[in-house]
């Protein structure tokens, strides 16, 4: 059985003793506001490779290096340019990674081999709490297997992880349900690209700094990843999920098959479920996965989900809906 201990914040046993295996190069899950990572010290570039090793992720992929402020932001960059200290100021701790040129002093296996290195601030009393009874930056992706749902409950870590991870600290949902926004600020004299949508809308973003660019890519499996982690399929539940126009008329295809409407429920076939969410970005946000890990558990094989609006205010909704619905190229 994966170890599991509740957490609440600084000073506990729990803190400490998830530490004490961090420092010993072990591999602890711990909660974010956005999901939940699965963290190692990220200067002991073993512990790292453990990461790569129980998510099955591909070695051309960096991982995010989570601080607990700006100093030690800093310690890892060779720059820290003053779009990043407004940015800092304005957004940290919360879901805002920022991709800066790397110091020497962050493994290369951190950065993929890169020149840059991913920062985040997580916005969390565990997270905070770890990294500083830590001492030490922690290398943390989304605590599931690569290309699977990213976890917003300690549940979804032991499921998708198990044995591969030391111990999980526990302290329920997450708060925001959806990964962070990824800011490329790593090349001086180009503008600032968003490489990952995320709870902090562009608007935000161009409201301190001015016109931002969106990276609207996706990267061939096996190819180098330019602007990594952004295969066309990731975040997949392993149901069949298909997006559908709002009031398309549906039919069963036979297998279990659920419909999840936006606002309001259309009348569906029998033997259909269907599955209401607000017409409101931030709580689908908050619940797409957990309701994608509760349909998968629960045996479905087909999913139907009614398209969001194309606006900007759902951007990071639809970028993971497109992501998870892509066809399986590998
Ligand atoms: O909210 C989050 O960001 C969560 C929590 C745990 O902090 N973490 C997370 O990590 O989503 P992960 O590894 O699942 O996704 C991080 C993304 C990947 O797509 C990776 O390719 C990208 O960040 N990334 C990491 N380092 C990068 C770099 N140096 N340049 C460009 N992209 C980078
Ligand atoms: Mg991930």
């Amino acid at each position: 059985m994966t170890r599991l201990l509740q957490a609440g914040g600084p000073g506990e046993p729990a803190i400490a003793e998830a530490a004490a295996l961090l420092a010993a190069g072990g591999l602890v899950a711990f909660p974010t506001e956005t999901v939940y990572g699965l963290g190692a010290d990220g200067l002991n570039p073993e512990a790292v490779a453990r990461i790569y090793a129980a998510k099955g992720r591909p070695a051309t992929n960096p991982v995010i290096l989570h601080v607990a402020d700006v100093a030690q932001a800093q310690a890892l960059v060779t720059h820290w340019p003053a779009e990043a200290q407004r940015l800092a100021e304005r957004f940290w701790p919360g879901p805002l990674t920022l991709v800066l040129p790397a110091a020497d002093t962050v493994p290369a296996i951190v950065r993929a081999g890169g020149p840059s290195v991913a920062l985040r601030c997580p916005a969390h009393p565990v997270a905070l709490a770890l990294i500083r009874a830590v001492g030490r930056p922690l290398a943390a992706p989304s605590a599931n297997r690569s290309q699977h749902l990213s976890p917003t409950c300690a549940a979804h870590v032991a499921s998708s992880l198990g044995e591969a991870v030391d111990l999980i600290l526990d302290a329920g949902p997450t708060s925001s349900g959806l990964e962070s926004t990824i800011l490329d600020l790593s090349v001086p004299g180009v503008r600032p690209r968003i490489l990952r949508p995320g709870p902090i809308p562009p608007a935000e973003l161009e409201a301190l700094l001015g016109p931002v660019d969106l990276w609207r890519g996706a990267v061939a499996p096996g190819a180098i990843q330019a602007a990594p982690g952004m295969a066309e399929r990731h975040y997949a539940p392993r149901a069949q999920l298909r997006l559908v126009a709002p009031g398309t008329g549906i039919r069963s295809l036979g297998g279990r098959t659920a419909y999840v409407a936006l606002g309001a429920l259309p009348p569906l076939p029998a033997g259909i479920l269907g599955v209401l969410l607000p017409l409101d970005p931030e709580q689908v946000g908050i619940r797409l996965y957990a309701l994608l890990h509760e349909l998968d558990e629960a045996g479905f094989e087909r999913v139907f989900m009614e398209q969001p609006p194309d606006t900007e205010a759902w951007l990071a909704v639809r970028d993971r809906l497109g992501r998870a619905s892509a066809k399986e190229t590998a």
